[in-house]
């Protein structure tokens, strides 16, 4: 967990369709409400996919497209609004997703990769242009690959990959017992 932080320098180096399984089998055993398993993931390997790599790369924001299309892994997630089971809506379907987001990045750090989600998605675009059934919200972007030196981004992310990570302390967002009375640690 330590190990895990958002780059967006990579390299050419690909990522393998056995690293991709790898991220997704983390994803699949993520815990969900009522099993649903609400995730959708739309992935694109850049060398072995390169239409597909293309058309989800088109889909980032222009920022994100300075630096994302360089990784090895695009993956754009959905999650499903309903359950399946009765149709009614499942508010923490996005939560769902985003516990199996956050195993596939614990993953990429065990396969030696990076990953970097993105919010700065076009999503009108992902939610008509990836085929992607009525009933899905797209959330956010991953771009996953090996990381590089900040020397291969533009000037100014280049500065931005080697400023120190920042927290909150764990006093301003976690309280005993009622809101604002200190955790005692
Ligand atoms: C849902 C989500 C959306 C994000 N969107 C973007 C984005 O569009 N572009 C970007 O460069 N970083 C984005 N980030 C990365 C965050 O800025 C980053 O996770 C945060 O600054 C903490 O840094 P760390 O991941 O290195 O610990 C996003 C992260 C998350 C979880």
């Amino acid at each position: 967990m330590q190990q895990r932080w958002s780059p967006r320098a990579f390299t050419d180096a690909p990522v393998t369709a056995a690293q991709e399984a790898s991220l997704l089998e983390a994803a699949r055993w993520a815990a969900s409400c009522f099993n649903e398993q609400p995730w959708v993931f739309i992935t694109a390997r850049r060398d072995a996919e390169p239409e597909a790599f293309a058309r989800l790369a088109s889909l980032l924001s222009v920022n994100n497209q300075a630096w994302a299309p360089k990784a090895g892994l695009l993956m754009f997630c959905f999650h499903r609004t309903t359950f399946a089971a009765n149709g009614t809506p499942n508010a923490v379907a996005m939560y769902d997703l985003g516990q199996a987001v956050a195993q596939m990045a614990l993953q990429a750090v065990e396969l030696g990769l990076g990953s970097h989600q993105m919010r700065g998605i076009d999503l009108e675009r992902a939610r008509t242009e990836l085929g992607v059934p009525e009933g899905h919200e797209p959330v956010a972007a991953i771009a996953f690959g090996t990381v590089g030196a900040p020397s291969l981004l533009p000037e100014k992310l280049a500065e931005r990959e080697v400023l120190p990570r920042l927290r909150k302390p764990i006093a301003e967002f976690a309280h005993a017992g009622q809101y604002g009375t200190p955790v005692k640690l």
